[in-house]
């Protein structure tokens, strides 16, 4: 059976360089190992109205923002189904089934969940659509049988509860559903990505994003303002790369080839930063540095992007063409699941045999 991949993101927001090296990087290239049979990115809508259920215009205006965001990064429609989650209801019957599969004191447990219900202050009241969000996330992934979700470090909460739910599922009803596997971004500076003020994640509500649609100018002001070693105060004094994030930022982007390009008195990052914590480099510098290699990255999505904004109907037209595939690929699934709960009534010829012979003879 070939390999599959499902991931997505929630349309709460343009997509920033959190996402980028979190995911986003790493499904272009798995989109173009040719390693993949199939390949599904879920703008997930119906997760986001999970906690901004009195905002659908937000979600509803963001859509189109992370569509253009994922064509931009390279995101080939001809090798990648993207969709919205919302336009496949199977999803939702799936998530009702495995609600019955999942205690309460475990949705409680999820690290994830847990996080994100103080970080949006919802103390006592949670709502239930919130809560059960992992739940729904394990239809997402078995609804396409996915073997792999690229994604954040973040997710994994949500991947270990998926695969819980295909146990249990399998070991109650057998063996039906495709245990997923996370796949994380390779470079450690990626798995969690600094905002530009040095807090611990880039993140639309902290205020603190590079966002891939941001300008050459917007880039270069949130560059030079970035969050560094605050008692690096003259060039001379030795600097501190532990949480300055211009060098978490150059771990996660810098290629040896940028130095030769752009920086070419040093021969490495090793040599930048050991020059930085000896003294005498100043932070405009190193800047200077990061700015022209995230330029050269974000110019061509940046272009690709605008080609898209000239085409939004064609963009519509893409989503709903993998609405369309989704669709019949989470339908198939959710046959399987009903044959295999023995809720496919109709379909079951057995059942209606036996209860027919056993209400005749006793007549
Ligand atoms: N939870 C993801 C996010 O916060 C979005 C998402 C929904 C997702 N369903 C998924 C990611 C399934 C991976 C797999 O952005």
């Amino acid at each position: 059976m070939g390999k599959v991949i499902l991931t997505g993101d929630r349309p709460t927001g343009k997509l920033h360089l959190g996402h980028y090296v979190g995911s986003l990087r790493q499904r272009v290239e798995l989109q173009n190992s040719g390693e993949f049979e199939k390949i599904f990115i879920m703008i997930a809508d119906a997760q986001a109205l999970t906690d901004n259920a009195d905002n659908p215009e937000k979600v509803r205006q963001n859509i189109i923002e992370v569509a253009l965001d994922y064509l931009s990064c390279g995101i080939d429609p001809t090798k990648a189904t993207i969709f919205i989650q919302s336009m496949v209801p199977e999803l939702t019957e799936l998530a009702f089934y495995y609600m019955n599969l999942v205690t309460v004191a475990r949705l409680e447990r999820n690290p994830t969940v847990k996080t994100e219900i103080v970080m949006r202050e919802f103390g006592k009241s949670i709502p239930v659509g919130f809560y059960t969000y992992p739940i729904s996330q394990a239809s997402d992934i078995t609804a396409f049988r996915a073997t792999t979700v690229p994604a954040g470090a973040d997710q994994e909460p949500m991947i270990e509860q998926t695969r819980e739910i295909v146990h249990k599922f399998n070991s109650i009803y057998g063996e039906t559903l495709v245990e997923p596997e996370i796949k994380l971004p390779s470079n450690c500076a990626c798995m969690r990505l600094p905002g530009t003020d040095g807090k611990a994640k880039m993140s639309k509500s902290l205020g603190n994003c590079i966002y891939l649609s941001d300008t050459a100018e917007d880039l270069r002001k949130k560059v030079m303002s970035m969050y560094t070693d605050p008692n690096h105060i003259r060039v001379e004094d030795p600097g501190c790369i532990d949480g300055n994030c211009v060098f978490t930022y150059l771990d996660a982007f810098s290629r040896p080839e940028h130095f030769d390009a752009y920086l070419p008195d040093y021969a490495s990052l090793d040599e930048l930063k050991a020059h930085y914590q000896r003294g005498g480099l100043g932070d405009v510098k190193v800047k200077k540095f990061l700015y022209a290699v995230l330029q050269e990255m974000l110019e061509p999505i940046r272009a690709r992007r605008k080609e898209y904004e000239q085409d939004i109907e064609g963009v519509y037209e893409i989503l709903k063409k993998g609405c369309e595939v989704a669709r019949a690929e989470a339908a198939e699934t959710l046959d399987m699941v009903r044959r295999a709960m023995k809720i496919n009534y109709f379909e079951d010829t057995e059942l209606i045999r036996q209860q027919s012979e056993m209400y005749k003879s006793a007549k």
